[in-house]
């Protein structure tokens, strides 16, 4: 039988960084769908809104014809199912993303028998997150290795 794959890159994205676009390129060349889903999280203000991140995804992977974008909010299985994901594909960067992973991809593979695949971080981006990224843009450091031009701009003109 063959049936068509969708997964799901799940996240944050605030902002995307070249850590994740090279998780999504990666996503896209194994499944037919990849939907880059942004969690919304009432209780976790970003920098970005979800909308503005949505489109900074878009620009990043938008080239990308098997790539689209989404927001999501409660369970991320149960956006799964209504959605007709099958698979999670996250980035693994570190024994610390997978002590944080793991027992994230066991809940929701117990919940509805979705399956998380990991994809090893490209080794220029082990040391790579977005929370680290706009805490050096703060500081007023070099972030431009990190992020996509359009994001750098982006970023740039948020923090003023
Ligand atoms: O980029 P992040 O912040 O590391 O992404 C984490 C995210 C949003 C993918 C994860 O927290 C998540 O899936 N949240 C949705 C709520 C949910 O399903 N929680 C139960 C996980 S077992």
């Amino acid at each position: 039988m063959i049936t068509a794959m969708r997964a799901v890159c799940p996240g944050s994205f605030d902002p995307m960084t070249l850590g994740h676009v090279d998780v999504v390129r990666r996503a896209a060349a194994m499944f037919d769908e990849v939907v880059v889903a942004v969690a919304v999280n009432p209780a976790k203000q970003g920098l970005f809104t979800v909308d503005e991140r949505r489109d900074l995804i878009a620009g990043a992977v938008g080239d990308l014809p098997n790539v689209t974008t989404a927001a999501f909010s409660g369970l991320l299985v149960d956006w799964c199912r209504e959605q007709g994901v099958g698979v999670i594909a996250k980035g693994l960067r570190s024994d610390t993303d997978y002590a944080y992973e793991l027992p994230m991809a066991q809940m929701n593979r117990h919940l509805t028998g979705v399956d998380t695949v990991f994809l090893t971080a490209d080794p220029a981006h082990t040391f790579v997150s977005s929370s680290l990224v706009k805490e050096v843009a703060r500081g007023g450091g070099d972030v431009s290795a990190f992020l996509t031009p359009a994001v750098l701009d982006a970023l740039r003109t948020k923090l003023g």
